[in-house]
Protein backbone atom coordinates (compact mmCIF):
# COMPACT_ATOMS: atom_id res chain seq x y z
CA UNK A 1 0.00 0.00 0.00
CA UNK A 2 1.61 3.50 -1.06
CA UNK A 3 1.89 6.54 1.69
CA UNK A 4 -0.89 8.11 -0.27
CA UNK A 5 -3.23 5.11 -0.46
CA UNK A 6 -2.71 4.76 3.37
CA UNK A 7 -4.37 8.75 4.30
CA UNK A 8 -7.40 8.10 2.40
CA UNK A 9 -8.16 5.86 4.62
CA UNK A 10 -6.91 7.25 8.30
CA UNK A 11 -9.26 10.33 9.43
CA UNK A 12 -8.17 13.77 7.78
CA UNK A 13 -5.06 14.89 8.06
CA UNK A 14 -4.11 18.71 9.09
CA UNK A 15 -3.09 20.27 5.87
CA UNK A 16 -0.97 22.88 5.99
CA UNK A 17 -1.13 23.97 3.00
CA UNK A 18 1.33 26.57 2.39
CA UNK A 19 3.77 25.02 5.00
CA UNK A 20 3.75 28.11 7.35
CA UNK A 21 4.79 26.43 10.07
CA UNK A 22 6.88 23.22 9.03
CA UNK A 23 10.51 23.55 9.40
CA UNK A 24 12.45 21.43 6.57
CA UNK A 25 15.93 21.55 8.33
CA UNK A 26 18.38 23.08 10.82
CA UNK A 27 20.34 26.37 9.36
CA UNK A 28 22.99 28.23 10.56
CA UNK A 29 22.80 30.46 7.53
CA UNK A 30 19.98 33.18 8.19
CA UNK A 31 18.06 34.42 10.83
CA UNK A 32 15.09 36.60 10.70
CA UNK A 33 13.92 38.17 13.65
CA UNK A 34 10.27 39.13 12.95
CA UNK A 35 9.22 40.20 16.47
CA UNK A 36 12.54 42.49 17.08
CA UNK A 37 13.21 43.64 12.99
CA UNK A 38 16.71 42.36 12.54
CA UNK A 39 18.19 39.97 10.01
CA UNK A 40 21.57 37.93 10.24
CA UNK A 41 23.75 36.41 8.35
CA UNK A 42 25.19 33.87 10.07
CA UNK A 43 24.89 35.54 13.43
CA UNK A 44 26.11 39.28 11.60
CA UNK A 45 23.81 41.61 11.66
CA UNK A 46 22.51 43.38 8.30
CA UNK A 47 23.30 46.56 9.53
CA UNK A 48 26.33 46.48 9.97
CA UNK A 49 27.21 44.21 6.54
CA UNK A 50 24.87 46.83 4.89
CA UNK A 51 27.37 49.75 6.15
CA UNK A 52 30.98 48.22 6.45
CA UNK A 53 31.01 44.75 4.18
CA UNK A 54 30.80 44.54 0.43
CA UNK A 55 28.41 42.27 -1.36
CA UNK A 56 31.56 39.51 -2.28
CA UNK A 57 32.22 39.56 1.80
CA UNK A 58 28.82 39.37 2.44
CA UNK A 59 28.59 35.80 -0.12
CA UNK A 60 31.81 34.84 2.24
CA UNK A 61 30.07 34.98 4.92
CA UNK A 62 26.69 33.10 3.82
CA UNK A 63 29.05 30.35 2.15
CA UNK A 64 31.81 29.68 4.67
CA UNK A 65 30.19 31.13 8.00
CA UNK A 66 32.70 33.09 8.82
CA UNK A 67 34.62 36.68 8.06
CA UNK A 68 37.43 36.11 5.88
CA UNK A 69 40.85 37.52 6.37
CA UNK A 70 42.52 40.03 4.01
CA UNK A 71 43.85 37.37 1.43
CA UNK A 72 40.50 35.38 1.34
CA UNK A 73 39.03 38.24 0.86
CA UNK A 74 40.96 38.97 -1.50
CA UNK A 75 41.34 36.05 -3.52
CA UNK A 76 37.47 35.54 -3.78
CA UNK A 77 37.06 39.02 -5.18
CA UNK A 78 39.56 37.65 -7.67
CA UNK A 79 37.45 34.57 -8.51
CA UNK A 80 34.37 36.21 -8.85
CA UNK A 81 35.92 38.78 -11.06
CA UNK A 82 37.89 36.38 -13.38
CA UNK A 83 33.81 34.24 -13.49
CA UNK A 84 32.42 37.23 -14.47
CA UNK A 85 33.25 36.76 -18.43
CA UNK A 86 30.44 34.68 -20.36
CA UNK A 87 31.16 32.66 -23.38
CA UNK A 88 30.08 34.18 -27.10
CA UNK A 89 27.72 31.36 -27.32
CA UNK A 90 25.37 32.85 -24.12
CA UNK A 91 25.31 35.96 -26.27
CA UNK A 92 24.22 34.71 -29.19
CA UNK A 93 21.24 32.92 -26.97
CA UNK A 94 20.68 36.55 -25.71
CA UNK A 95 20.34 37.76 -29.08
CA UNK A 96 18.02 35.07 -30.14
CA UNK A 97 15.48 36.08 -27.41
CA UNK A 98 12.01 37.56 -28.22
CA UNK A 99 12.90 41.45 -27.96
CA UNK A 100 10.06 42.06 -25.62
CA UNK A 101 10.45 38.53 -23.52
CA UNK A 102 10.43 38.99 -20.08
CA UNK A 103 14.44 39.43 -18.34
CA UNK A 104 14.15 37.78 -15.49
CA UNK A 105 12.46 34.31 -18.32
CA UNK A 106 15.60 35.21 -20.07
CA UNK A 107 17.41 34.60 -17.11
CA UNK A 108 16.00 31.75 -15.76
CA UNK A 109 16.69 29.90 -19.74
CA UNK A 110 20.74 31.63 -19.90
CA UNK A 111 21.49 30.02 -16.38
CA UNK A 112 19.53 26.79 -17.51
CA UNK A 113 22.01 26.90 -20.97
CA UNK A 114 24.82 27.74 -18.53
CA UNK A 115 25.54 24.25 -17.35
CA UNK A 116 26.10 22.98 -20.65
CA UNK A 117 29.78 25.28 -20.48
CA UNK A 118 30.05 23.98 -16.67
CA UNK A 119 32.79 20.41 -16.89
CA UNK A 120 31.70 20.13 -13.22
CA UNK A 121 28.02 19.96 -13.53
CA UNK A 122 27.30 16.82 -12.86
CA UNK A 123 30.73 16.97 -9.85
CA UNK A 124 28.25 16.00 -6.60
CA UNK A 125 31.19 17.11 -4.41
CA UNK A 126 31.23 20.10 -2.02
CA UNK A 127 34.54 21.59 -3.36
CA UNK A 128 33.01 20.88 -7.27
CA UNK A 129 29.77 22.70 -5.84
CA UNK A 130 31.22 25.62 -4.14
CA UNK A 131 33.06 26.42 -7.44
CA UNK A 132 30.49 25.94 -9.15
CA UNK A 133 28.40 28.24 -7.15
CA UNK A 134 31.38 30.92 -7.57
CA UNK A 135 31.20 30.94 -11.00
CA UNK A 136 27.40 31.35 -11.54
CA UNK A 137 27.16 34.20 -8.69
CA UNK A 138 30.12 36.20 -10.91
CA UNK A 139 28.14 35.07 -14.28
CA UNK A 140 24.71 36.69 -13.16
CA UNK A 141 24.87 40.02 -13.18
CA UNK A 142 26.59 39.83 -16.72
CA UNK A 143 24.08 37.58 -17.99
CA UNK A 144 20.87 40.64 -17.09
CA UNK A 145 23.47 43.68 -18.27
CA UNK A 146 24.02 42.15 -21.40
CA UNK A 147 20.45 41.06 -22.07
CA UNK A 148 19.18 44.28 -21.56
CA UNK A 149 21.85 46.00 -23.84
CA UNK A 150 20.79 43.63 -26.09
CA UNK A 151 17.25 44.52 -26.02
CA UNK A 152 17.93 48.01 -26.03
CA UNK A 153 20.06 47.85 -29.49
CA UNK A 154 23.33 48.47 -27.62
CA UNK A 155 26.51 47.15 -27.28
CA UNK A 156 26.89 44.47 -24.99
CA UNK A 157 30.01 45.14 -22.13
CA UNK A 158 32.58 42.95 -21.42
CA UNK A 159 32.91 43.02 -17.35
CA UNK A 160 36.12 44.88 -15.74
CA UNK A 161 37.58 42.44 -13.42
CA UNK A 162 39.11 45.58 -11.66
CA UNK A 163 35.63 46.61 -10.02
CA UNK A 164 33.25 45.02 -7.52
CA UNK A 165 30.62 43.28 -8.82
CA UNK A 166 27.88 45.97 -7.81
CA UNK A 167 29.81 48.58 -9.84
CA UNK A 168 30.47 46.41 -12.55
CA UNK A 169 26.84 45.18 -12.97
CA UNK A 170 26.08 49.27 -13.47
CA UNK A 171 28.86 49.96 -15.53
CA UNK A 172 27.62 46.90 -17.99
CA UNK A 173 24.27 47.59 -17.72
CA UNK A 174 24.10 51.63 -18.41
CA UNK A 175 27.57 52.23 -20.35
CA UNK A 176 28.91 54.58 -17.78
CA UNK A 177 30.82 54.03 -14.80
CA UNK A 178 28.43 54.85 -12.09
CA UNK A 179 29.06 57.61 -9.50
CA UNK A 180 30.24 56.55 -5.97
CA UNK A 181 26.97 56.90 -4.45
CA UNK A 182 24.86 54.72 -6.68
CA UNK A 183 27.78 52.28 -6.81
CA UNK A 184 27.45 51.84 -2.52
CA UNK A 185 23.77 51.68 -3.17
CA UNK A 186 23.96 49.18 -5.62
CA UNK A 187 26.13 47.24 -3.28
CA UNK A 188 23.86 47.77 -0.21
CA UNK A 189 20.78 46.34 -2.46
CA UNK A 190 22.61 43.13 -3.02
CA UNK A 191 23.99 42.78 0.54
CA UNK A 192 20.18 43.08 2.42
CA UNK A 193 18.56 40.51 -0.72
CA UNK A 194 21.54 38.16 -0.20
CA UNK A 195 19.26 35.68 1.92
CA UNK A 196 16.15 35.50 3.96
CA UNK A 197 16.14 31.89 4.74
CA UNK A 198 13.71 29.24 3.81
CA UNK A 199 11.51 31.66 1.65
CA UNK A 200 9.76 30.07 -1.70
CA UNK A 201 12.52 30.22 -3.89
CA UNK A 202 15.17 28.64 -1.68
CA UNK A 203 12.90 26.02 -0.91
CA UNK A 204 12.36 25.45 -4.73
CA UNK A 205 16.22 25.40 -4.55
CA UNK A 206 16.18 22.64 -1.79
CA UNK A 207 13.70 20.33 -3.34
CA UNK A 208 15.15 20.35 -6.65
CA UNK A 209 18.39 19.59 -4.98
CA UNK A 210 17.24 17.02 -2.78
CA UNK A 211 16.52 14.85 -5.57
CA UNK A 212 20.37 15.20 -6.13
CA UNK A 213 19.86 17.22 -9.47
CA UNK A 214 22.88 19.24 -10.38
CA UNK A 215 23.12 22.73 -8.87
CA UNK A 216 22.30 24.68 -11.89
CA UNK A 217 19.05 22.79 -12.10
CA UNK A 218 18.29 24.37 -8.27
CA UNK A 219 19.14 27.58 -9.58
CA UNK A 220 16.62 27.44 -12.46
CA UNK A 221 13.95 26.04 -10.24
CA UNK A 222 14.83 28.99 -7.68
CA UNK A 223 14.59 31.97 -10.36
CA UNK A 224 11.59 30.45 -11.46
CA UNK A 225 9.62 30.62 -8.38
CA UNK A 226 11.11 34.30 -7.53
CA UNK A 227 9.18 35.25 -10.40
CA UNK A 228 6.02 35.02 -9.10
CA UNK A 229 4.17 38.58 -7.61
CA UNK A 230 3.83 37.13 -4.14
CA UNK A 231 7.78 36.84 -4.14
CA UNK A 232 9.86 38.50 -6.36
CA UNK A 233 7.78 40.99 -7.70
CA UNK A 234 5.88 43.39 -5.15
CA UNK A 235 8.58 46.28 -5.53
CA UNK A 236 7.25 46.74 -9.31
CA UNK A 237 4.09 47.16 -7.75
CA UNK A 238 5.06 49.98 -4.96
CA UNK A 239 6.69 51.86 -7.32
CA UNK A 240 4.15 51.73 -9.79
CA UNK A 241 1.92 53.15 -6.74
CA UNK A 242 4.24 56.12 -6.08
CA UNK A 243 4.07 56.73 -9.72
CA UNK A 244 0.64 56.74 -10.06
CA UNK A 245 0.32 58.87 -6.44
CA UNK A 246 2.72 61.22 -8.56
CA UNK A 247 2.67 63.99 -6.35
CA UNK A 248 2.92 64.42 -2.43
CA UNK A 249 -0.36 66.91 -1.89
CA UNK A 250 -1.84 63.16 -3.51
CA UNK A 251 -0.48 60.78 -1.04
CA UNK A 252 -2.46 60.78 2.16
CA UNK A 253 -5.79 60.73 0.08
CA UNK A 254 -4.57 57.77 -1.85
CA UNK A 255 -4.11 55.88 1.11
CA UNK A 256 -6.85 56.62 3.14
CA UNK A 257 -8.95 55.76 0.04
CA UNK A 258 -7.68 52.27 -0.49
CA UNK A 259 -7.45 51.08 3.28
CA UNK A 260 -10.89 52.71 3.25
CA UNK A 261 -11.54 49.94 -0.10
CA UNK A 262 -10.17 47.34 1.94
CA UNK A 263 -7.48 47.79 -0.97
CA UNK A 264 -3.35 46.49 0.35
CA UNK A 265 -1.01 49.11 -0.17
CA UNK A 266 1.87 47.53 -1.81
CA UNK A 267 5.18 47.13 0.15
CA UNK A 268 3.59 46.62 3.81
CA UNK A 269 3.27 43.88 5.77
CA UNK A 270 5.37 40.64 5.80
CA UNK A 271 4.57 37.13 6.87
CA UNK A 272 7.44 36.96 9.65
CA UNK A 273 8.19 40.41 10.17
CA UNK A 274 5.42 42.21 12.22
CA UNK A 275 7.56 45.31 12.81
CA UNK A 276 9.69 47.70 10.63
CA UNK A 277 11.74 45.53 8.59
CA UNK A 278 15.28 46.25 8.88
CA UNK A 279 16.33 46.12 5.27
CA UNK A 280 13.45 49.13 4.24
CA UNK A 281 14.77 51.48 7.09
CA UNK A 282 18.37 51.29 5.40
CA UNK A 283 17.45 51.43 1.89
CA UNK A 284 14.82 54.54 2.89
CA UNK A 285 18.14 56.26 3.95
CA UNK A 286 19.95 55.97 0.59
CA UNK A 287 16.67 56.37 -1.56
CA UNK A 288 16.53 59.92 0.34
CA UNK A 289 20.24 60.34 -0.33
CA UNK A 290 19.78 59.50 -4.09
CA UNK A 291 16.83 61.87 -4.40
CA UNK A 292 18.55 64.65 -3.20
CA UNK A 293 22.13 63.73 -5.31
CA UNK A 294 19.21 64.12 -8.36
CA UNK A 295 17.58 67.37 -7.46
CA UNK A 296 14.18 64.95 -7.16
CA UNK A 297 12.72 64.67 -3.59
CA UNK A 298 8.92 64.46 -4.92
CA UNK A 299 8.23 60.80 -5.01
CA UNK A 300 11.19 60.25 -1.98
CA UNK A 301 8.36 63.06 0.06
CA UNK A 302 5.37 60.83 -1.45
CA UNK A 303 6.86 57.31 -0.09
CA UNK A 304 7.34 59.37 3.08
CA UNK A 305 3.72 60.01 3.57
CA UNK A 306 2.49 56.78 1.81
CA UNK A 307 4.72 55.03 4.52
CA UNK A 308 3.58 57.45 7.63
CA UNK A 309 -0.15 57.53 6.47
CA UNK A 310 -0.12 53.22 6.51
CA UNK A 311 1.93 52.75 9.66
CA UNK A 312 -0.54 55.83 11.15
CA UNK A 313 -3.57 53.41 10.37
CA UNK A 314 -2.05 50.05 10.11
CA UNK A 315 0.15 49.92 13.22
CA UNK A 316 -2.02 48.39 15.02
CA UNK A 317 -2.69 45.13 12.72
CA UNK A 318 1.23 45.42 12.70
CA UNK A 319 1.63 46.68 9.34
CA UNK A 320 4.51 47.78 8.30
CA UNK A 321 7.19 48.90 5.20
CA UNK A 322 8.90 45.81 3.46
CA UNK A 323 11.80 45.75 1.55
CA UNK A 324 10.01 46.37 -1.52
CA UNK A 325 8.38 49.59 -0.91
CA UNK A 326 11.53 51.66 -0.73
CA UNK A 327 13.58 48.41 -2.94
CA UNK A 328 11.59 49.83 -6.04
CA UNK A 329 12.31 53.45 -5.73
CA UNK A 330 15.95 52.83 -4.96
CA UNK A 331 16.39 50.99 -8.38
CA UNK A 332 14.47 53.82 -10.23
CA UNK A 333 16.20 56.54 -8.83
CA UNK A 334 19.23 54.34 -10.03
CA UNK A 335 17.55 54.29 -13.72
CA UNK A 336 17.02 51.10 -13.73
CA UNK A 337 13.64 49.91 -15.37
CA UNK A 338 11.08 47.75 -13.30
CA UNK A 339 11.10 44.89 -15.34
CA UNK A 340 14.68 44.49 -14.32
CA UNK A 341 14.07 44.57 -10.28
CA UNK A 342 13.13 41.13 -10.38
CA UNK A 343 16.19 39.42 -11.92
CA UNK A 344 18.60 42.14 -9.56
CA UNK A 345 16.97 40.05 -6.84
CA UNK A 346 18.01 37.09 -8.30
CA UNK A 347 21.57 38.57 -9.16
CA UNK A 348 21.62 38.94 -4.96
CA UNK A 349 19.76 36.21 -3.95
CA UNK A 350 21.81 33.74 -6.06
CA UNK A 351 24.42 33.24 -2.89
CA UNK A 352 21.96 32.61 -0.63
CA UNK A 353 20.04 30.03 -2.55
CA UNK A 354 23.77 28.73 -3.46
CA UNK A 355 24.45 28.42 0.34
CA UNK A 356 20.92 26.60 1.56
CA UNK A 357 21.64 23.80 -1.37
CA UNK A 358 25.10 22.96 -0.33
CA UNK A 359 24.35 23.56 3.49
CA UNK A 360 21.10 20.79 2.54
CA UNK A 361 23.46 18.19 0.76
CA UNK A 362 25.41 17.71 3.66
CA UNK A 363 22.80 15.82 4.97
CA UNK A 364 20.49 15.20 1.78
CA UNK A 365 16.86 13.78 2.16
CA UNK A 366 14.57 13.37 -0.80
CA UNK A 367 11.55 16.13 -0.35
CA UNK A 368 8.67 13.90 -0.52
CA UNK A 369 4.96 15.47 1.05
CA UNK A 370 2.04 14.31 0.93
CA UNK A 371 -1.46 14.62 -0.50
CA UNK A 372 -4.58 14.21 1.07
CA UNK A 373 -6.76 12.14 -1.78
CA UNK A 374 -10.13 13.15 -1.75
CA UNK A 375 -11.30 11.78 -5.44
CA UNK A 376 -13.43 9.17 -6.43
CA UNK A 377 -12.14 5.50 -6.11
CA UNK A 378 -14.33 2.99 -7.48
CA UNK A 379 -14.91 4.56 -10.88
CA UNK A 380 -15.29 1.86 -14.38
CA UNK A 381 -13.36 2.33 -17.56
CA UNK A 382 -16.00 2.12 -19.62
CA UNK A 383 -14.61 1.47 -23.66
CA UNK A 384 -14.98 4.64 -25.91
CA UNK A 385 -17.50 3.29 -28.57
CA UNK A 386 -20.06 2.42 -25.14
CA UNK A 387 -19.85 5.84 -23.61
CA UNK A 388 -23.08 7.66 -23.14
C1 LIG B 1 2.92 40.29 2.68
C2 LIG B 1 1.51 39.87 3.07
C3 LIG B 1 0.99 38.82 2.07
C4 LIG B 1 1.55 39.27 4.49
O1 LIG B 1 0.34 38.70 4.69
P1 LIG B 1 -0.17 38.01 6.05
O2 LIG B 1 0.91 37.85 7.03
O3 LIG B 1 -0.92 36.82 5.63
O4 LIG B 1 -1.12 39.10 6.64
P2 LIG B 1 -2.61 39.36 6.20
O5 LIG B 1 -2.70 39.49 4.72
O6 LIG B 1 -3.49 38.32 6.85
O7 LIG B 1 -2.88 40.78 6.88
C5 LIG B 1 -3.32 41.00 8.22
C6 LIG B 1 -4.22 42.23 8.19
O8 LIG B 1 -3.47 43.37 7.76
C7 LIG B 1 -4.01 43.88 6.52
N1 LIG B 1 -2.88 44.16 5.61
C8 LIG B 1 -1.79 43.38 5.43
N2 LIG B 1 -0.97 43.94 4.52
C9 LIG B 1 -1.57 45.06 4.12
C10 LIG B 1 -1.21 46.05 3.19
N3 LIG B 1 -0.08 45.97 2.49
N4 LIG B 1 -2.06 47.08 3.00
C11 LIG B 1 -3.21 47.17 3.70
N5 LIG B 1 -3.61 46.24 4.60
C12 LIG B 1 -2.80 45.22 4.81
C13 LIG B 1 -4.88 42.76 5.96
O9 LIG B 1 -5.91 43.28 5.14
C14 LIG B 1 -5.40 42.10 7.22
O10 LIG B 1 -6.45 42.90 7.71
P3 LIG B 1 -7.74 42.18 8.43
O11 LIG B 1 -7.16 41.49 9.64
O12 LIG B 1 -8.63 43.33 8.78
O13 LIG B 1 -8.31 41.25 7.43
C15 LIG B 1 0.56 41.08 3.07
O14 LIG B 1 0.97 41.99 4.07
C16 LIG B 1 0.48 41.76 1.72
O15 LIG B 1 -0.27 41.32 0.84
N6 LIG B 1 1.27 42.88 1.49
C17 LIG B 1 1.25 43.59 0.23
C18 LIG B 1 2.16 42.92 -0.79
C19 LIG B 1 3.64 43.03 -0.45
O16 LIG B 1 4.13 44.09 -0.13
N7 LIG B 1 4.33 41.90 -0.56
C20 LIG B 1 5.76 41.82 -0.31
C21 LIG B 1 6.07 41.06 0.92
S1 LIG B 1 7.84 41.05 1.20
Amino acid sequence: MSMTEKTTLEAKPKIDKGLDDVYVKESSICLVDGVRGRLLYHGWDIRDLAEHSSFEETVYILVHGHLPNKDELAQVKQAFAESRAIDPEMVKLLRSMPKDAPPIDVLRTAVSYLSNFDKERDDPTRAANMRKAQRLIGKMPTLVAAHHRIRQGKRVLPPDPSLGIAEDFLRMLTGRNPDPLSAKVMDVALILHADHSMNASAFAATVAASTLADLYSAIVAAIATLKGPLHGGANEAALKTMLTIGRPENAEAYVLNTLRNHGKVFGFGHRVYKTWDPRAIILREYARQLSELRGQMDLFHVAEIVQDTVVKELSAKHIYPNVDFYSGLTYHLLGIPPDLFTPIFAVSRISGWTAHVIEYWEDNRLVRPLDYYVGPTDNVYVPIDQRA
